[in-house]
């Protein structure tokens, strides 16, 4: 959803500016650009469609700069649309949507000014231009004052080099500091192999970069006390030496799982025991794999907690006036604690007076500064856009979620409680799997759509085994209820079709069963997953996968792995990059 960075040095920083950019890569990748200042006030910008790469080269000049990684929105990729935008003076990169740009944009043309680019961004930087009397900040300032919509800003100008101005409004941005250099950055992760110290901003605060100094603002200019931190070890940018991201981070599911797992401790949660005893209406709210993961844990905590729980993707929890109010609880999932849908889902909620707890892997996240708790899971930085170990240590962190409003309701823990300690163990067993999926996709690599049927708990399974195949594969795929295979869509059904069908379940597995021989029956290939000896003998799946045993209720944090990797085998196999999949990005920090 767009990267931006800003760096001042003492030393030309053209690579420190291109080497925290490949760190945001993962945010959108259309199009890259770097402005640099010189101490001599010149500036000098670098832009191109496509990937961060395509910027290496003989450093431009400057010992301050700022750097863009896209993702389209306003104009399609190309080097025109790319940033950093400039007007006069002025270079700017922005993250965001300015909603009244064509308003604005027609003011401007009437005014003379012309556009060379198709995007919102360039408005910004024309009406800094436009303001500017002598005082940076302030024509910045003024500039904003106009803006509606959401924006994250690092702007250059070229009468003072060595200064960087950020704002953030909507979007996240987090300033850091290390011997060598100070910096501004959309987020944490992508910093945190530069900076040593961090500290995100606030909707509505400046930050000043200058004299060698980070200065935090309102837009009066009055000096806002914030607090650095040190840079969290695990959140420290991760690389990959062989493969592909996605395929490390499936590798690193186990450990993963259980660093997250040894995190979690009952006592934390003593802060929101009222909320846990009493809450009248569950609610949880994410978007794409973490929504998967919510309504897993809605299926959990309804029969565990018997209380009841409404699941619903963030952006239409927003829009539907919602019945939430006091003494409700809001669950919001969201991996990298920044998604807009989702914060505005949680805004909303606290606005109701609803209690809001987030599940998130940045502890520095707008979504953990909003949430009145929040859980850390440990998945460590995760890198590819298709979301996987995240997606595992969701489920274990809303697992343990449930656990606990059980035991504070009614002093038990669910059955399943005492087997988390495993889920590390049997995730490594799940690997032994592998070449038989790297086997799948190969048979499957040309098939044009698939099926992956599942019934209760392995319905989110089948659903998040779908969505990964779509985004990275680019192979259209449904995640279906498979009592519901009969219903509709069994009409889709031809020969030789790959029919996928999770079946952790003991007490629906015959149900599972009668639909995977209904699908085979009309000409489809059919895949098995079940760790249930008996289910796995007795059907009549043309391929079967067994999968390791461990409480049936946990399935979900293991079932869906052999799915990840077959995702990304697909990908692979049909000739695609797993870790940027097309038109997608990370972190959606747009509406
Ligand atoms: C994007 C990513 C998905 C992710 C979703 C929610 O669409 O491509 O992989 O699941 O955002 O992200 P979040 O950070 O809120 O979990």
């Amino acid at each position: 959803m767009c990267g931006i960075v800003g760096c001042v040095s003492k030393e030309n920083c053209y690579e420190k500016i291109l080497s925290t950019l490949s760190g945001l890569e993962y945010r959108g990748y259309d199009s890259a650009g770097i402005a640099m200042l010189s101490s001599s006030k010149t500036l000098n910008v670098r832009k191109k469609k496509g990937y961060v790469s395509n910027l290496k080269g003989k450093p431009l000049p400057g010992e301050t700069g700022i750097g863009h990684t896209r993702w389209a929105t306003h104009g399609k990729p190309s080097d025109a649309n790319a940033h950093p935008h400039v007007s006069g003076k002025f270079a700017l990169v922005h993250n965001g949507i300015v909603e009244n740009f064509r308003a604005l944009k027609g003011e401007l043309l009437e005014q003379g000014e012309e556009f060379l680019s198709e995007t919102d961004s360039e408005v910004i930087v024309k009406l800094i231009a436009k303001a500017y009397r002598g005082d940076f900040f302030e024509a910045v300032v003024k500039a904003c004052e106009r803006l509606e919509g959401s924006y994250a800003l690092a702007v250059l100008c070229s009468d003072d080099p060595g200064e960087i101005i950020g704002v953030r409004q909507g979007s996240p941005l987090v300033a850091g500091a290390a011997p060598d250099a100070l910096y501004l950055c959309s987020d944490v992760p992508a910093l945190c192999g530069a900076a040593e110290f961090i500290c995100p901003a606030s909707d509505g605060e400046f930050i000043r970069i200058r004299d060698g100094n980070i200065c935090f603002c309102d837009g009066n200019g009055r000096e806002i006390c914030k607090e650095f931190s040190r840079v969290p070890p695990e959140s420290r940018s991760s690389s990959v030496m062989s493969g592909t991201f996605m395929e490390k981070e499936i590798a690193e599911i186990p450990r993963a799982l259980s660093d997250t797992f040894k995190s979690l401790s009952a006592t934390d949660f003593a802060p929101c025991a009222r909320i846990l005893r009493g809450a009248r209406h569950v609610y949880a709210v994410a978007c794409g794999t973490a929504l998967h993961a919510a309504q897993a844990f809605g299926d959990i905590a309804e029969s565990e907690v018997r209380c009841p729980v409404s699941c619903f993707a963030a952006s239409e929890f927003r829009y539907r006036d919602p019945l939430i109010g006091r003494d409700d609880l809001l669950v919001a999932v969201s991996q990298s604690g920044e998604t807009a849908d989702t914060l505005q889902a949680a805004r909303l909620a606290k606005e109701r007076g609803a209690y809001v707890l987030a599940v998130t892997n940045i502890a520095q996240s707008s979504l953990a500064s909003l949430a009145d708790f929040t859980i850390v899971m440990r998945a460590g930085s995760e890198i590819a856009v298709a979301a996987t170990k995240s997606y595992n240590c969701q489920l274990l962190c809303l697992y343990y979620l449930a656990a606990q409003m059980k035991y504070y309701r009614v002093q038990e823990f669910p059955d399943w409680f005492s087997q988390f300690s495993s889920l590390s163990s049997a995730a490594e067993e799940v690997f032994a799997c592998f070449p038989q999926m790297s086997a799948l996709a190969a048979k499957f690599k040309d098939a044009r759509g698939m099926f992956y049927l599942g019934r209760g708990l392995d319905v989110r399974t089948a659903a998040e085994g779908a969505l990964k195949v779509k985004e990275i594969a680019y192979v259209f795929a449904e995640g279906y209820a498979a009592g519901e295979l009969k219903h509709g869509t069994l009409a889709l059904i031809e020969e030789g079709f790959p029919v996928f069908a999770v079946s952790t379940c003991s007490a629906l597995a015959s149900k599972t069963e009668n639909a995977l021989a209904e699908a085979k029956a009309r000409g489809a290939r059919t895949v098995l997953f079940s760790q249930n000896v008996s289910a796995l003998s007795e059907s009549c799946a043309d391929f079967k996968c067994a999968l390791p045993v461990i409480h049936e209720k946990l399935m979900p944090i293991l079932a869906v792995i052999p799915l990840q990797y077959f995702a990304c085998r697909m990908c692979l196999l049909r000739g695609f990059d797993p870790d940027k999949p097309r038109n997608l990005a990370k972190s959606v920090t747009v509406e």
